[in-house]
């Protein structure tokens, strides 16, 4: 795989998406009850969580415009309403129930993209959130594989999703899942014991972490050590009230952020999942980053 392009970099992908303009729909971050849209709507969660799932095929064919997103890998789907999208690695599969859209070329060949719904996706609410820094190797809380399927299609046939989930219910649709992509790796593991899934990993460009746990930080960490090469980078989705509930959200994503600076974290850039996920934020950040040289050094 190919190595980050540095700060100003996004998703790796497979190099066939191009680098988009802007970020499609204007970052629109409303709750679409559809779920999938970006264009606000009034804004907040209101009555729908947008998570219902897709009816199959949505109808794409010449009248939707897909565009790549700054992200590569990432597509926006220009319709009555945007939708971020990734362009499906199975084609004529749904892996959880989500839309696709079909688009028909010039040439006339058809290319199937997934709607990604930021209400089901922490991954997808940040990047709409505007966030800048992601390439993906090592995901640790994999649940069900909603968004791994995202970053399966994200990162191409040459890419790898290590993908860790401790829960064998959820685990199960993992690694099913896993049977037709063919770049994800599941491990039926806990994320606390890295140990034990060290001979399946190896150095990694990037840890997204999003356990939800108590002590994410210190698992984030734990993982870097074993598997985040040098001036890898880190994604980490924190949920305020699984740390602390008696404390208001941004304290509590201020002292994560502190435990994180505490283990060799560099964090880029936080941004809130307002208004897909409440009192939710995420860090994106380098692992033992390089000192800058200074100017006229030899
Ligand atoms: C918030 S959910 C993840 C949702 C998923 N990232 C997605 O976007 O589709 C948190 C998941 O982390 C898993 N988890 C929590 N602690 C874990 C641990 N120590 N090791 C592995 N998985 C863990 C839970 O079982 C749960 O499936």
């Amino acid at each position: 795989m190919r190595p980050p392009r540095g700060r100003g970099g996004g998703f790796r992908g497979r190099g066939d998406g191009g680098r988009g303009r802007g970020r499609g729909g204007g970052g629109g971050r409303g709750g679409d009850r559809g779920g999938s849209g970006m264009k606000p709507r009034g804004g907040g969660r209101g009555g729908g969580r947008g998570r219902g799932g897709g009816r199959g095929g949505m109808k794409g064919g010449s009248k939707v415009v897909v565009e790549p997103h700054r992200h590569e890998g990432v597509f926006v789907a220009k319709g009555k309403e945007d939708a971020l999208v990734t362009k499906n690695m199975v084609p004529g599969e749904a892996v959880y129930n989500e839309k696709r859209i079909a688009v028909q070329n010039e040439d006339g060949t058809k290319v199937e993209y997934r709607v990604w719904n930021p209400f089901r996706s922490k991954l997808a609410a940040a990047i709409l959130g505007g966030v800048d820094n992601i390439w993906i190797v090592l995901y640790l809380g994999a649940a069900s594989g909603t968004t791994v399927s995202h970053v399966s299609d994200v990162v191409g046939p040459n890419g790898v999703v290590y993908a860790v989930e401790f829960s064998h219910r959820s685990g199960r649709d993992l690694v099913n899942m896993a049977k037709k992509r063919t770049n994800v790796i599941p491990i039926i593991e806990d994320a606390r014991h890295p140990a034990k899934y060290r001979m399946l990993v190896g150095m990694v460009d990037v840890i997204f972490s999003d356990v939800a746990q108590p002590d994410q930080a210190r698992i984030l960490a734990l993982n870097a050590s074993y598997f985040l090469k040098a001036g890898g980078h880190f994604v980490i989705s924190i949920k305020a009230n699984c740390i602390d509930s008696t404390v208001p959200a941004e304290a509590v994503f201020q002292s994560e952020v502190k435990k994180l600076q505490q283990e060799q974290f560099k964090p880029f850039e936080q941004v809130t999942l307002e208004p897909f996920e409440r009192d939710h934020a995420c860090v994106v950040g380098g692992y033992r980053m390089p000192k800058k040289q200074k100017a006229g050094a030899a």
